[in-house]
């Protein structure tokens, strides 16, 4: 492990420990409660599904992303934030039983089991709704700023990103899609959420549409790399390391581009992926070390 590994690794704790304090604000009932009547048990459900481990890559990418191109630490940490919501709803509903019907999620008991379905659901559905009220509140971005991450998001959570990738990746469980199919489940299924990360720092930063061009591109990289090595540590890695359960993907017959290429490939794609990610990060020079680190770590990282 080199030096600046290591120094990624703290920034991405010292970013998730700070993000954790905002999403506990967020999610707290001082906060949810306001005149209108709120049922105790679905905020401690979100709560729940939100503050429960997890590596906080996504907020991470938003932060270090708009850091680099001179935005706004505060307001990139509201804007991660929204973005967590999302990605925990994203688990919560993949858990359930209709979906990928999984009991562990982050070391814990997944939502539905911890309640119940009906809860789960909501719970999924209130962080979803809850992601837009979070960037509409941020303050230290511009109203043309907001309405720009919105947009972004909602296409980014959608039928044409998260929610659609994740309908084709049930399909794909009934028929197995070639690799172009794959790639294409996957680039929505998960890249759209971290391809929205790196666009959503540079919009916080007010960047040019070049840089934000070549920040979801970025994104679009280690989306990609990011899912590919899930694929190979759900058949490697032990689900204790995990937190989730592992060797699921072949035992549902789900088509990922390991089974069908093989690991020698995926390797071999993987390192691909992170040279893409680096080249395009070298207009920014040094000010994008973290970033490398960032995209290295989607490759390497072991759980
Ligand atoms: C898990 O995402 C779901 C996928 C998109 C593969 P993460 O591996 O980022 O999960 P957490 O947030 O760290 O738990
Ligand atoms: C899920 O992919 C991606 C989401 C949109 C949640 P997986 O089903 O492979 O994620 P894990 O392995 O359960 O975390
Ligand atoms: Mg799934
Ligand atoms: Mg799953
Ligand atoms: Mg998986």
């Amino acid at each position: 492990m080199n030096e600046s590994f290591e120094t990624f690794e703290t920034r991405l704790a010292t970013n998730a420990h700070a993000i954790e304090t905002l999403l506990d604000t967020l999610l707290s009932a001082q906060v949810l409660d306001d005149e209108i009547a709120r049922p105790e048990s679905l905020r401690s459900a979100m709560h729940y599904a939100v503050l429960n481990g997890g590596k906080r890559l996504r907020p991470f990418l938003v932060v270090e992303t708009a850091t680099m191109l001179g935005g706004d630490r505060e307001a990139a940490l509201k804007v991660g934030a929204a973005l967590e919501c999302v990605h925990c709803y994203s688990l919560v509903h993949d858990d359930l039983p209709a979906m990928d019907d999984d009991n562990l999620r982050r070391g814990k008991p997944t939502v539905h089991i911890a309640y119940d379905e009906a809860t789960a659901i909501l719970a999924g559905d209130s962080l979803l709704t809850y992601a837009f009220d979070i960037i509409a509140s941020t303050e230290g971005i511009d109203a043309d700023a907001k309405l720009a991450l919105v947009l972004a998001l909602s296409r980014a959570s959608g039928i044409g990103g998260m929610a659609g990738g994740q309908a084709l990746d049930l399909a794909a469980e009934k028929q197995a899609p070639n690799e172009q199919g794959i790639v294409t489940l996957q680039a929505m299924k998960t890249g759209a959420l971290i391809r929205f990360a790196c666009e959503a720092g540079a919009i916080v930063a007010g960047a040019t549409p070049e840089d934000r061009l070549r920040m979801r591109r970025f994104g679009e990289r280690i989306g990609l790399a990011f899912q590919l090595a899930d694929d190979i540590l759900d058949l490697t890695a032990d689900s204790v390391t995990m937190g989730k359960a592992t060797g699921k993907d072949a035992g549902r017959g789900k088509g990922t581009l390991v089974g069908l290429n093989g690991m020698a490939w995926a390797e071999a794609t993987l390192a691909e992926h992170v040279r893409e990610a680096e080249a395009l990060l070298q207009p920014y020079g040094n000010a994008a070390t973290i970033l490398a680190d960032a995209a290295r770590f989607t490759a390497k990282r072991k759980s």
